[in-house]
């Protein structure tokens, strides 16, 4: 009982003390209307009588703004204190009274950013350790591949003249897929963290892809492969970093090189008023649709014994992708399977 009475006179106090802040507003009125009475009336008994009912009238205003602000804050309260806890799967599920509308929308607003913040925060979290997995992996095997020809080297290979030659030359094979590796994660490392300079010149265009052909003629020719280039016309500048799309030129074509096991790798260029279409082609093995939205992601290989095989590890594409986006442009890609495959992309000229 007597908790009960605590509690109510508690809770009355509360009230009254929450709807204090409109303290400024009451005096206001409360000395205007007294004002008015004392002109009207100036009799002290009534006066007196009139600035006792006005108090009651005060208290019994300020109980129920109290109780009404009160109720509005525990509200609030109580949805930060769930948002806190991570007691909401959607917006949808915060509810403010009807006359907090304004709030709710804001409260809603915050809580989306803030939910997608989270979740971009683990994605990348997730991308960097998988990242790191692929990175770890991918510098093992070489490695490993590396330690077992020197190991079986010096455990008397070197003197069997059937394997010495074989074995040192593929440990140098597994040396320069190790430094390829190095070179791409220093790129890829550059360009995500915002540190690659670009250098965006005019020059001739055909100059690098000729220069891209001479360099992978052998392997096209150990292929029997036809390397064909369409120059669009022999002066045409474009505007762009040269040596930046120089590895562009060389990844899509010993990409195009690599998957294609017979007929031909053609480069075309393409002009209109504005631009330069380049379009890398090729008679390969071509890339399944459900993959042609990955094959941009870093370490993606949709044949890993075959990319690895050919001293591949998935980040060819992934600096094409962002060296071509740094251009303000984007990489088309089509492709049949059995068929050939499409890359193209547009260049300032
Ligand atoms: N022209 C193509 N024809 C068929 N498949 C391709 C072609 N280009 C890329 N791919 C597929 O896309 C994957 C990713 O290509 P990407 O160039 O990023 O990596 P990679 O060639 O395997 O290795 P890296 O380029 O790092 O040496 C390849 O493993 C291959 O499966
Ligand atoms: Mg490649």
């Amino acid at each position: 009982m007597l908790d009960t009475d605590s509690n109510s006179s508690n809770k009355f106090l509360s009230y009254l003390s929450s709807s204090l802040v409109y303290y400024r507003e009451f005096l206001f009125f409360n000395i205007f209307f007294i004002l008015i009475f004392l002109i009207l009336n100036s009799e002290f008994s009534t006066l007196l009588l009139f600035i006792i009912s006005i108090i009651i009238l005060d208290i019994a205003i300020l109980y129920f703004i109290g109780k009404r602000r009160n109720k509005e804050l525990d509200e609030i309260k109580s949805i930060i204190n769930n948002i806190r806890k991570n007691k909401y799967q959607s917006e949808e599920e915060i509810q403010l009274g009807s006359n907090l509308l304004s709030l709710q929308k804001v409260i809603k607003k915050m809580f989306k950013k803030e939910k997608n913040d989270i979740e971009n925060l683990q994605r990348l979290q997730k991308m960097r350790s998988q990242f790191l997995a692929n990175v770890s992996h991918e510098l093992r095997t070489p490695i490993f591949a590396i330690q077992g020809y020197l190991e079986s080297l010096l455990n008397g290979a070197i003197h069997d003249k059937n394997v010495n030659m074989h074995f040192l030359e593929k440990a140098n094979q597994n040396t320069i897929s190790l430094s390829n590796l190095l070179n791409d994660l220093i790129d890829i490392s550059m360009i995500e963290s915002g540190e690659m300079r670009m250098s965006f010149r005019y020059f001739k265009i055909n100059e690098i892809i000729n220069q891209v052909f001479q360099e992978y003629k052998l392997i096209a020719e150990t292929k029997d492969l036809s390397l064909i280039f369409n120059p669009a016309n022999d002066e045409l500048e474009v505007f762009g970093d040269k040596e930046k799309l120089r590895q562009v030129f060389t990844n899509l074509i010993l990409n195009a090189i690599k998957y294609t096991e017979k007929g031909k790798v053609e480069v075309l260029v393409e002009e209109d008023s504005k631009h330069a279409k380049v379009i890398v082609k090729d008679t390969g093995i071509g890339i399944p649709e459900s993959h042609l939205d990955r094959i941009f992601e870093r370490f993606f290989r949709i044949d890993k014994a075959r990319s690895r095989a050919e001293g591949g590890t998935g980040l060819g594409l992934a600096i094409v992708k962002h060296i071509i986006e740094a251009h303000n442009s984007k990489v088309y890609v089509t492709s049949t399977v059995g068929k050939g495959s499409e890359f193209s992309f547009y260049l300032k000229k």
